[in-house]
């Protein structure tokens, strides 16, 4: 059994994995495929619709075993155990981190506190599925008796990234009649530019918020709720244009919001990963209850491969291990997401927070400093565009960043020949990734001296390819369990809490007090250092018209 307080970097598979990166750093990747010709028939994970080939990888059969035993002797076998049967793995908070219950089968049974969640959740699920049929069918109407032609989701975090990144990936799915919309930054112009050329009668709200105490959700739900006031002239049109998705019930009520129309979630569902929950209910709106449930089918077949699955042949371990491999034995700093899909286009962002919030952390599970580095600086976009942007770095620049690229053999859209292309593009930035291009081919020479060294493509920076057969609800469900499980892997290596985020409250804690300064028009002296201070006075000086 691990012991949280001792070392990582002192354990005999740690130095194992580090020995491992020194003797075979100077490899290339075509050196690695030519000894081993079999490698892509092995290096493959196939489930829940994603064919996995990780065969573009600095690694073999000796550094993948090397990884297993780390994974092992950090209790990893175990710690998936616990995460899916409901363990408190969130200690520093003390609960568990059950988002496989969001969309277990009904005759599954999972206990929190000796109670089975199951039926709760499927309640919930009823209760979203009656109210979404209302809302698509027009027989929900709002206060002047028009049905609803606009939703907004007020949100941010994971009340926000996920439902969003969802909707636009499903767009094929969505019913036309119905637009959907996302509002999260308390900058003004978010709201004001949503509620152009929208009807306060024919627009609904859902403020989505577990805590329901989120300053810019709450600030944001109050503009749209005076607005609504405003046109309805009667206050009882909030009830009929707001609906919550939240924990925190009081608090929803004394909005204004009739508690049959809150649906709720559980402490037990970490905000990055509630978008299975009731948090999905924009997408349900806009995909209809069977899309929605096709989404969860397909989480649920990963969450089964992940919990079932020998850790060789498990995909979110496979896709962890080698992450934690370049991060913690090459100590590069960053990993890179690119989806080959224009409606997948904000699966990066969205996994931004799942990854960075879950393992951006400097002391392990037990508060203890970590002696390694944890979670990497994740970003991407969609493919083709980012290769117009920041490719030549990933291809020349002086450190690699592994990738993971998602690509689909069908377009959802009529335009096959653009899909061929799309494809095409995929897989020659994995092919010129792995295997670059020396000088001497890298087509004429001359200028001055070195100018053949503008042409030359290192290669041997790895990557993963994921492929699945097109952009569906299933597909979308299975990914984002697929990259929840990653990150629980990683976590478990590195030793730290990925369901906590004790590191977004400093900011929010001062940010009141500057606010306190703003609104009374005045610096309270010496509380800030002096670059704040002078950022504030020049404010307070600049923000009103002269
Ligand atoms: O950014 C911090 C955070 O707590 C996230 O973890 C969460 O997803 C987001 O704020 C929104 O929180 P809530 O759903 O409670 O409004």
């Amino acid at each position: 059994m691990e012991n949280s307080a001792e070392r990582r970097t002192e354990w005999l598979e740690w130095k194992k994995l580090i020995a491992y990166q020194e003797e075979t750093a100077m490899r290339s990747l075509a050196e690695w495929f030519e000894r081993e010709p079999e490698r892509v028939d092995r290096m493959q994970v196939q489930s829940a619709g994603l064919f996995l080939d990780y065969s573009k990888n600095r690694i073999d059969r000796d550094g993948i075993s090397r990884l297993l035993a780390l994974a092992d002797r950090a209790g990893l076998p175990d710690q998936i155990a616990n995460l899916m049967s409901g363990e408190v793995v969130n200690a520093s908070e003390g609960r568990p981190a059950l988002h496989r219950a969001l969309r277990a089968s009904s005759d599954d049974r999972i206990e929190v506190g000796g109670v089975d969640v199951v039926p709760a959740v499927q309640g919930v699920l009823a209760r979203m599925a009656l109210f979404c049929d209302e809302v698509r069918s027009g027989r929900w109407t709002g206060y002047s008796g028009r049905r609803i032609r606009h939703v907004i989701n007020l949100g941010i975090g994971g009340s926000d990234l996920g439902p969003r990144m969802a909707c636009q990936a499903l767009r094929p799915y969505a019913d036309s009649e119905l637009e959907v919309d996302f509002v999260s930054n308390v900058d003004g112009r978010d709201i004001e530019r949503a509620l152009v050329g929208k009807l306060p009668s024919e627009t609904l709200f859902i403020i989505c918020s577990k805590t329901f105490t989120t300053q810019e959700t709450l600030m944001n739900a109050q503009a749209a709720r005076a607005w609504v006031q405003e046109a309805a002239q009667a206050d009882s049109a909030v009830a009929q244009h707001f609906v919550a998705v939240s924990t925190n019930a009081p608090a929803v009520e004394a909005f204004g919001i009739r508690p049959e129309n809150m649906f709720e979630f559980w402490d037990w569902v970490g905000g990055r990963y509630s978008l299975t929950s009731a948090v999905g209910l924009s997408l349900m709106l806009a995909i209809g209850p069977d899309s929605f449930q096709r989404f969860l089918t397909g989480a649920r077949a990963m969450d089964q491969h992940f919990s079932s699955s020998p850790l060789a042949e498990n995909m979110p371990v496979v896709l962890g291990l080698l992450g934690v491999f370049y991060r913690s034995f090459y100590q590069w700093p960053a990993h890179c997401i690119v989806p080959y899909s224009q409606d997948l286009g904000l699966f990066p962002a969205y996994l931004q927070q799942l990854d960075m919030e879950s393992n951006g952390k400097g002391v392990d599970r037990d508060g203890y400093p970590l002696d390694h580095d944890s979670g990497p600086i994740l970003f991407g976009d969609a493919g083709t565009n980012v290769q117009h942007a920041f490719f030549q770095m990933l291809h020349q620049g002086t450190q690699p960043v592994p990738c993971d690229f998602l690509s689909f053999a069908r377009t959802l859209g009529g335009l096959s020949e653009h899909q061929d292309v799309l494809t095409s593009h995929c897989l020659a930035q994995a092919e010129a990734l792995a295997f670059g291009q020396g000088s001497e081919t890298a087509g004429p020479q001359g200028g001055t001296f070195g100018s053949a060294n503008h042409r030359f493509f290192p290669g041997s920076r790895p990557s993963n390819v994921l492929l699945a057969r097109q952009l569906s609800p299933e597909v979308l469900g299975a990914l984002v369990a697929l990259y929840e499980h990653k990150v629980f892997v990683q976590g478990v290596i590195w030793g730290v809490n990925s369901f906590d985020q004790w590191g977004v409250e400093l900011g929010k804690a001062l940010a009141g007090e500057i606010l306190k300064e703003v609104r009374n028009g005045q610096l309270e002296p010496g509380r800030h250092d002096a670059s704040t201070s002078n950022l504030l006075s020049r404010y307070l000086r600049d923000r009103n018209p002269s």
